[in-house]
């Protein structure tokens, strides 16, 4: 059982995706953490992100242990996951990753929830459940804001509007997965819900979805 979350950035997926993954007893798969590995793995080798050779090298050589690093939650980290995510060998290289946890989830989970920008349209067509997550630029820049803030680093929130713009712009125009929703999900705008009235709406389509594939 798969249940997919796409959306842009800071629009609530990673939240959602927790707390669905946790209810359901499945595993989950946040995959902008790849990306923004390889960006980051580009970054400290000193090269550019948008080298495609530099950022191929890093993709293939990309291990479990590189996910766990708190950097990875940093901005610059974020900017640098666009750059390479647009890059079609280094997409080509995380999809077995993604696909291999979908197949097999981690622990025996009985199903896994996996958040991220292509998973319903590319990574898990074929997912039973498929959210796409989204929100006002403004109320995604204001979180995102808050939560940098929340963490003790320093955030300017006309900077923040202005990363998440360019961020949208880059994951949304590039030729090869770009964040789309799938035709099948089903699109939930969290702008005017808070946590719970989310994690609300989104477990009762979950709910129903995968009751009707357990069915068929
Ligand atoms: O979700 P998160 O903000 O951590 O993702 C960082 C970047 O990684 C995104 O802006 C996007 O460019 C890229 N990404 C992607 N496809 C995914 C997940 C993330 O292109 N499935």
């Amino acid at each position: 059982m798969i249940i997919a979350l796409d959306g842009p950035a800071a629009s609530g997926k990673g939240t959602l995706a927790k707390r669905l993954a946790k209810h359901f007893g499945f595993a989950h798969l946040d995959t902008g953490k790849l990306y923004r590995a390889v960006g980051l793995a580009v970054l400290r080798a000193g090269e550019d992100p948008e080298d495609a050779d530099a950022a191929e090298r890093a993709a293939t050589a990309l291990t479990p242990s590189g996910l766990d690093n708190p950097a990875l939650a940093g901005d610059d980290a974020a900017v640098a996951a666009s750059k390479v995510a647009a890059i079609p060998a280094v997409r080509d290289a995380l999809l077995s990753f993604q696909r291999r946890f979908a197949e097999s989830p981690p622990d025996e989970a009985a199903g896994a929830v996996i958040d991220g920008r292509d998973i319903g349209t590319v990574v898990c067509p074929g997912a039973p459940a498929k959210l796409f997550v989204t929100a006002s630029l403004e109320i995604r820049a204001e979180r995102r804001h808050k939560e940098l803030l929340g963490r003790g680093e320093t955030s300017i929130y006309a900077r923040v509007l202005q990363d998440l713009t360019e961020r949208d712009e880059r994951d949304s125009n590039r030729a090869v997965s770009p964040l789309l929703a799938a035709d099948d999900a089903k699109v939930l705008d969290t702008s005017t819900l808070d946590p719970d009235a989310a994690f609300a709406a989104a477990l009762a389509y979950v709910e129903k979805r995968l009751k009707d594939a357990s069915n068929r």
